[in-house]
């Protein structure tokens, strides 16, 4: 696997190659969900092009970056296993200093559910995915239905900067009890980690409930009670929206509906999410 830190280097890599090159940024703290990304791009593509970057822009003063799992050497022992082309691992000054600005314009998508709770969230995604597209120039990219939102929003951002890369979105890995894999779980405990299912069983409920007909605000109702009858957890939010426009909805139609969530637990803020697709 070759490691590259500075963009110079990376693109005196990428001239000489023509065929298809795949490519999945990341944070780092890598685990089963980041993994199946990975496998997804070396079934699809020639080359593979991992990124380990902890975007400072997408965390806010009180989000503490310094808290976030770091597990580089892990990471590169996995990467080398699963057969990864190249990891491409910036320097914060490589990255706003020296690649160039870019300018994306938000959209309505940006500061609705996550966007409402993190303001700041997506300026900093779209800003850093836009300048690793420019410098790894992929013909594929692959991103998780796990932040569905995120994935939203960069298949608007390349539809509207007319990038030329075909958008990938993988299915959510979970753990066998439910829970949706996650960086940040690595900070829960085990028991924790247990309790922390009850968010993926609200969700299952209310699937369970669309499917019977039941109102969405008496859906809403009951996955908050649900929630927070678990001690030390807090619903941040609960949203129906309509998958494309993400508009919140409060009531069922023939159209697809984004359920997603996002809780508090030990203060460590957990996402989950399913798609909703009514039977006509
Ligand atoms: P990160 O949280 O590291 O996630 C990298 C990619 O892995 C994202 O596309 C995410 O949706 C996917 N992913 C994470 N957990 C997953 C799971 N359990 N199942 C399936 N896919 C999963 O998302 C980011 O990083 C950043 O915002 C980034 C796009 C790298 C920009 O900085």
């Amino acid at each position: 696997m070759k490691l590259f830190k500075v963009a110079a280097d990376f693109l005196r890599w990428r001239k000489g190659q023509s065929e298809t090159l795949g490519f999945v940024p990341t944070l780092g703290a890598l685990h089963e969900g980041h993994f199946s990304l990975i496998k997804k791009s070396k079934d699809l593509c020639r080359f593979t092009v991992v990124s380990i970057f902890l975007n400072p822009t997408q965390f806010s003063p009180d989000e503490d970056l310094r808290n976030y799992p770091q597990t580089l050497n892990l990471d590169i022992i996995h990467l080398k296993r699963l057969g990864v082309d190249v990891l491409f691992l910036p320097t914060e000054e490589e990255m706003y200093k020296k690649a160039g600005d870019v300018n994306i314009e938000p959209t309505n998508l940006f500061n609705k559910l996550e966007g409402s709770s993190r303001p700041h969230f997506f300026y900093g995604v779209t800003t850093i995915v836009a300048k690793l597209f420019n410098i790894i120039q992929p013909s594929h990219t692959f991103f998780g239905e796990k932040d569905a939102q995120q994935l939203r929003i960069i298949k608007q951002m390349i539809v509207n900067m007319k990038y030329p890369i075909i958008l990938i979105s993988c299915s959510i890995v979970r753990n066998k009890d439910g829970l949706a894999l996650s960086s940040r779980n690595q900070r829960l405990t085990k028991k924790q980690r247990q309790v922390a299912t009850e968010i993926y069983k609200g969700l299952i409920y209310i699937q369970q409930g669309l499917n019977e007909g039941q109102k969405i605000l008496k859906l809403k109702e009951f996955f908050h009670l649900f929630i927070e009858k678990v001690p030390d957890m807090t619903v941040d939010y609960l949203s129906f929206a309509c998958s494309d426009t993400l508009e919140e909805i409060n009531q069922v139609t023939n159209k697809s509906i984004l359920v997603s969530t996002a809780v508090f637990f030990h203060n460590i803020r957990l996402i989950d999410n399913f798609t909703y697709l009514p039977s006509t």
